[in-house]
């Protein structure tokens, strides 16, 4: 069985998807931020104007929608999700180096590092703010797991780094950071909607492991989109990971399946200093080319879809209104940016 057509739409329901996004759109434009300093806040609202997928809020929505009717106690949950995400992404993007984002100037581009740093900051508390909103138990437990996601996200990002620097990283190493860096934040997000439900401990666990596997998938296709996107389309600048030595799948991968001497060529090319930025670039993926170390990135994205799929189908909801989760994550499946 495969996921990878988009005909493959059996469960379509745009409007449920479509309707959670605009409701994650408007509360976030709805979010007043102090005008004064505008150095502090001018590149926040930048950064959470520019768009994006919303996933996180949206998965988050389409978890408490299994469970209850009243969106709109989710929303301050799913604010603090996506202001968090955006965080993150200031921040990464002064880490990797990276000047575009969402096809617009990062914002230590068009600011600067300091202000990177420091809006970032202050999103990272709005988002505790957002979560301050609840009360009771629903805010205890909403807390404890958005301060252990958030602290694995720093673990995952200082894996991320060490390894640039690191000249042996085995899979099951990558596959750890990644779940920090980037897979945990998604089960969050899907948890913390099961909080603000009301699920059974057990469906909020499962909804944890379902959208875990989906965030594995998603940084498998991040880190192959990254290589072989279409800027145009993918919103960042292609290679981005190749110049910074990333140990991402398909590098690691390269590494494991290479002879000799394309091992050392690709290590050669990867400490290159002197090398223009665009033909390293082309010269590694030439090498990734000649291992096929995509269609080995694309298999394993398949074999984290398949275990999501496995946990969603085991979800004891009613397919019809479990439905929109499953076209949530065959949405991921197939993007390109
Ligand atoms: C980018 O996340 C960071 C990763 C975890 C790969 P998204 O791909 O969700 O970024 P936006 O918010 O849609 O721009
Ligand atoms: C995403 O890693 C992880 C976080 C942002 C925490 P990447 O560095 O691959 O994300 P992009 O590609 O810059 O969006
Ligand atoms: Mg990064
Ligand atoms: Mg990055
Ligand atoms: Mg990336």
């Amino acid at each position: 069985m495969t996921f990878n057509h988009s005909h493959h739409h059996i469960f379509h329901n745009p409007y449920t998807m479509k309707n959670l996004l605009e409701k994650v759109n408007a509360a976030l434009e709805g979010v007043a931020y102090p005008k004064i300093p505008e150095g502090l806040y001018e590149p926040i609202q930048y950064a959470l104007s520019m768009g994006g997928k919303r996933i996180r809020p949206t998965l988050l929505l389409l978890c408490h929608s299994l469970y209850s009717d009243d969106t709109d106690y989710a929303i301050a949950a799913a604010l603090a999700i996506e202001t968090y995400h955006n965080h993150t992404l200031l921040h990464d993007d002064v880490m990797d180096n990276a000047d575009v984002r969402r096809g617009m100037p990062t914002v230590h581009k068009k600011w600067d590092a300091n202000t990177a740093i420091l809006s970032g900051d202050a999103m990272l508390i709005t988002a505790f703010k957002h979560l301050a909103e609840y009360s009771g138990s629903v805010q205890e437990e909403l807390l404890q797991l958005f301060i252990k996601t958030t602290l694995e996200v720093c673990e995952g990002q200082q894996y991320d780094m060490n390894f640039e620097r690191l000249e042996c990283v085995g899979i099951a190493e990558y596959l750890e950071m990644i779940r920090l860096k980037t897979s945990v934040l998604l089960a969050c997000a899907a948890k913390m909607g099961a909080i603000t439900g009301g699920a059974p401990r057990t469906e909020a666990d499962m909804l944890y492991a379902f959208a875990e596997k989906v965030g594995l998938a998603f940084q498998l296709q991040d880190d192959l989109l990254d290589t072989y996107g279409d800027p145009a389309v993918f919103g960042k600048n292609i290679g981005g990971d190749i110049l910074c030595a990333k140990k991402t799948y398909l590098l690691l991968t390269a590494l494991q399946k290479a002879n000799a001497a394309q091992k050392a060529e690709l290590q050669k090319l990867l400490a290159d200093k002197i090398i223009s930025p665009s033909e390293k670039i082309e010269k590694v993926i030439a090498l990734y080319n000649q291992l096929h170390v995509a269609k080995d990135c694309e298999e394993a994205i398949e074999a984290y879809y398949h275990e999501a799929r496995y946990i969603y189908e085991t979800l004891p909801i009613h397919e019809s209104k479990k439905a929109p989760l499953w076209q949530w994550a065959e949405s991921l499946m197939n993007r390109e940016k």
